[in-house]
Formats: structure tokens, C-alpha cells, sequence
């Protein structure tokens, strides 16, 4: 059994990720289209070592396909999912359209794995398979088999989110704009509005309510109590962008409803799937960006009691935005959706 497969976005940052991870994991390709703009329609991407054109994306690019993977917005997908779904088209999106909308499946395969095939089912199957946020699929790799066994009551987290978040174009001026700063040369930025070489900065997405927070910070509390299928967790969120490529760091705090030791969390997370525990006091080595990036699984170390809470631990957790944050997490769903399970994690 092989899929016609189209990728909607894919000469961005997160599309680009898409074609290696169907190559690098074997995903059953009889075709793939490449769909883009305007701007990037003729160019060609290289896929298992052919040349593939990128066309541009149009009411009729879903024809035939089995599955598409979307990343180039959320308005781009709202404008084409009806395309997409009416073509039997089975549409992964990436982008927030509709991840809090009901009936659509919002899909961590590590945590509700059940939910993805709700997508194709007869009756009330939407067609769609909402990728959840980047922060919140990291976090919840690492917190839901926690929640499991002890509940988790609250949630504080701050993170530590890479360029990669805002598309290839903040990656690119986040180089360009480091290099014009060690050159002392100006340096005007087009897509993130402050300066971000040497510098950080709170998440640069809309404010959403009169208290203050940004969407970024919801999402992890919406999305995290979707996901779970609990809205029980109290769940707080500080999101910062840092001068890093492509791997998010976030500082999990979490207290819990029922007693979870340090030796307890480390025993359960090196079972878990998708999560790789690193820590090495002695050569000091923890889960780190620049370790992470290009790497499947989530690292977490630093597990440590809350000196200043009953019943809390702190968590030091690393994922790569593009691939567990985005394209992996989305090529996972639709291995669940299309082929019944998950394969396993190849680097
Ligand atoms: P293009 O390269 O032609 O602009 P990123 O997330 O890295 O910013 O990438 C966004 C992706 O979405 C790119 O592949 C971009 O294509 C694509 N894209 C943006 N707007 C549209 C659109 N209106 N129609 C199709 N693809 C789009």
C-alpha cells in the first residue's frame, strides 16, 4: 500500500522537514507534489535523490492525493481545506485553524494516539488532524505519562523558543542579523519586529485577553487540556524567544495531585516513547539546543524536587521545533491515521 502524498508549504522551514521525514522513516510515497506559492512555483526540492517541481497550490492540487501535510499558515489552510477534505484528501495541518475545533483530533501519538483515526471515521470524521502547538507537543511528551500515574494539579512552565517557531525567514535573519551585529554594520529586521541578535524577547504572538497573556502562552493550556482530555491541570506559561536555530527549551514546574519522587519521574520518562533522558552530573551535561536539533526524541534532565512547594518537581526539557514541534509529530499522526501505527524514531 503506497499514498499519494501532497505538501502544502514546502519550501518553508517546517515543508522542508516533511519530505525527510517521510524519506527517513520509510513513509509509503507512490507520489508526492510539492505546493508552494507563486514565488517558488518551477523551483525544485530533492526527494530520495530526484528532483521533485514545486507547483502552485490551487484549488485542484488534491486531486487523487491520499494525504496532505500543510504548513504555510493558518490562512492558507483555512482557504484550502475544503480543497483538500472534499478531494478524500485526509489534511494534516500544522498551522492553529483549527486545533481547538470540535471534532477535529488534536494529536500528540505519544499521549492520545486513539484520537487520530476519529479523523477518517464514517460517521463525523471531519478529514482533518490538527498538529498541536510546538511547546505544548514537547511539554506533553514528557508531562502526560506523569499525569498518568500522579495527576498533575498545576503547571508552570517557562520557555525558551527558537527562531525556527516563526518560519525559515526568522531563522535566516536571526543569522543574518548575528552576523551584522559582530560586524557592527545596521541591521534592519523584516519579520521579527525587535532586535534579536544577543537579545530575547517575550513571544512575539498577538495578546489575546486583558490579562496579559500572548496566544503562544494559551495555547499550552488550551491545547495541553485538549490533548490530555483533562482540563483539571492548572497550567501557566512565560514564552520567550532566544537567539537559538531550531530546538525549544522550556522549565517545566509541576506539582502533582499524588506523590511523584524524582527517582520515580526519571524510571517512568526513560520507559517513555518519544523521550530521551539526559543528565550527566559529572561531566555536566544536560539537554541542550544545539544537541537536540535534527534529533527525534525529547530530551529532559535536571529533574529535581521544589524546594519551595509540597509534592512539585522542576523539569528541564528540550525538543526540536521542527521535527517533534512540527513535522514529525504531523508525518506520526498520519502513520496512526493511514497505516494504523507509529514508527519508530530513527535519530
Ligand atoms: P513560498 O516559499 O512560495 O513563499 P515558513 O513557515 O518557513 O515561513 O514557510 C511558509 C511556507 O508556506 C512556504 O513554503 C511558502 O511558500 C508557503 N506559502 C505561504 N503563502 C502561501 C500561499 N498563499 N499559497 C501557498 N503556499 C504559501
Amino acid at each position: 500500500m503506497a499514498f499519494k502524498v501532497a505538501i502544502v508549504g514546502a519550501t518553508g522551514a517546517v515543508g522542508v522537514e516533511f519530505m525527510q521525514v517521510l524519506e527517513r522513516r520509510n513513509f509509503p510515497v507512490s507520489e508526492l507534489r510539492l505546493l508552494a506559492s507563486k514565488r517558488s512555483a518551477g523551483t525544485t526540492l530533492k526527494y530520495k535523490g530526484k528532483d521533485v517541481t514545486v507547483t502552485e497550490l490551487n484549488e485542484g492540487s488534491f486531486a487523487g492525493c491520499d494525504l496532505a501535510l500543510f504548513s504555510a499558515g493558518s490562512s492558507v489552510s483555512k482557504q484550502y481545506r475544503d480543497a483538500c477534505t472534499k478531494a478524500g484528501c485526509l489534511m494534516v495541518d500544522n498551522s492553529s485553524a483549527f486545533r481547538m475545533e470540535d471534532g477535529v483530533p488534536l494529536v500528540v501519538p505519544e499521549v492520545n494516539p486513539q484520537e487520530a483515526a476519529k479523523a477518517l471515521q464514517k460517521n463525523g470524521g471531519k478529514g482533518v488532524i490538527a498538529n498541536p502547538n510546538c511547546v505544548t507537543i514537547i511539554a506533553l511528551v514528557v508531562l502526560a505519562p506523569l499525569h498518568r500515574e500522579a495527576g498533575i494539579k498545576r503547571l508552570v512552565a517557562a520557555t525558551y523558543q527558537a527562531s525556527s517557531g516563526a518560519g525559515h525567514a526568522a531563522m535566516v535573519e536571526l543569522q543574518e542579523g548575528t552576523r551584522a551585529f559582530l560586524d557592527n554594520k545596521p541591521f534592519t529586521p523584516k519579520v521579527i519586529p525587535v532586535p534579536y541578535a544577543f537579545n530575547l524577547f517575550p513571544h512575539n504572538s498577538p495578546w489575546l485577553d486583558d490579562k496579559g497573556y500572548c496566544e503562544e502562552e494559551l495555547k499550552l493550556l488550551k491545547e495541553g487540556h485538549k490533548i490530555l482530555g483533562d482540563t483539571s491541570p492548572r497550567i501557566t506559561a512565560t514564552c520567550v524567544r532566544v537567539p537559538i536555530l531550531r530546538a525549544h527549551s522550556e522549565a517545566l514546574n509541576v506539582e502533582f495531585v499524588k506523590p511523584m519522587s524524582v527517582a520515580r519521574a526519571y524510571e517512568i520518562l526513560r520507559a517513555a516513547p518519544g523521550v530521551r533522558v539526559v543528565e550527566d552530573r559529572a561531566k555536566n551535561r544536560w539537554p541542550m539546543p544545539l544537541d537536540v536539533a535534527g534529533k527525534d526524541d525529547v530530551q529532559v534532565g535536571r529533574i529535581r524536587v521544589d524546594q519551595s512547594n509540597p509534592n512539585t518537581l522542576d523539569l528541564w526539557v528540550v525538543g526540536d521545533q521542527l521535527l517533534k514541534g512540527a513535522a514529525l509529530n504531523a508525518v506520526q499522526c498520519a502513520e496512526l491515521a493511514l497505516l494504523g501505527k507509529v514508527a519508530p524514531n530513527q535519530s
